[in-house]
């Protein structure tokens, strides 16, 4: 699957692209199926909210779920990746963001890639998300919030924040995002299960709690020119990877065959 050039330079411009329903409800199906016996697994991989249940975020489930792994070398993924960075990417970061009914807790404002730079030691902004929805976003469950050209920016000051939710971030003041977004303004895609969205590592976003009765379920790709692999191994394997071997995309109907 290629991107079109309206979408390449609405990439650019934007920082970010919608792609709905870019898989099939079978295909989500599969992965879906995955998620009880992946949210119940006590392994530290598996990072609950505060309250030490619901689960926040699964980290690098490519590792141990088939079906995961086989999506983690999506072509319908990896393809417009690998185009918009222009090249092999190898994975940086896998999670499957849980944002459950009722419990599912804040992301603060951050850029991934000052995260990615401070603590990975990553070289370039040449690395990207590729998320793959799977229930249903809408205004209720905690959409990401995006602050469109905010990736123009470069790295912004920000401060580590450890405190506020389970997982440690670093996160933008106030001033610096109300300024931002005086700008850009603020954009929440949302879409059904099955759509993509692609953003680029300096695009500021954060996310609301979800304190509705729906889940909101998503998967995440942090992909990364090989080229521009991380020079520092100060966080967990299981977090920032540091296998850069390029990833060779499956076949199309790879998550089909699980069905
Ligand atoms: C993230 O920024 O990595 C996650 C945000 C979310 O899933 O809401
Ligand atoms: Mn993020």
């Amino acid at each position: 699957m290629n991107l079109n050039k309206e979408q390449l330079w609405q990439y650019n411009r934007e920082g970010w692209m919608h792609l709905p329903e870019l898989f099939c409800r079978e295909e989500v199906d599969v992965l879906k199926g995955e998620l009880p016996k992946i949210f119940a697994m006590r392994r530290e991989e598996v990072w609950r909210e505060k309250d030490d249940e619901a689960v926040r975020t699964a980290f690098a489930a490519h590792t141990y779920n088939e079906a995961f792994a086989r999506l983690g070398r999506h072509p319908r993924l990896l393809g417009p990746v690998m185009q918009l960075l222009d090249g092999p990417v190898y994975m940086h970061q896998y999670k499957i963001n849980g944002k459950a009914a009722f419990n599912g807790d804040v992301w603060q404002w951050h850029q991934d890639y000052g995260t990615w730079a401070r603590d990975d030691r990553m070289p370039e902004p040449r690395a990207m998300n590729v998320a793959l929805f799977l229930d249903e976003v809408t205004e209720f469950n905690g959409p990401l919030y995006l602050i469109p050209k905010s990736h123009k920016q470069g790295i912004i000051e920000a401060g580590h924040d450890t405190l506020t939710t389970s997982y440690p971030l670093w996160t933008l003041d106030r001033q610096t995002v109300s300024r931002l977004a005086d700008d850009g303004g603020l954009v929440a895609p949302k879409g059904g299960p099955g759509s993509v969205l692609l953003f680029h590592s300096n695009l500021v976003h954060a996310s609301a709690p979800n304190i509705s009765p729906w889940d909101r379920v998503i998967a995440y790709l942090s992909l990364c020119h090989v080229d521009n692999h991380i020079r520092r191994f100060k966080r967990p394997e299981w977090v920032a990877h540091r296998d850069f071997t390029p990833i060779e995309p499956l076949a199309g109907d790879c998550l089909l065959e699980l069905a």
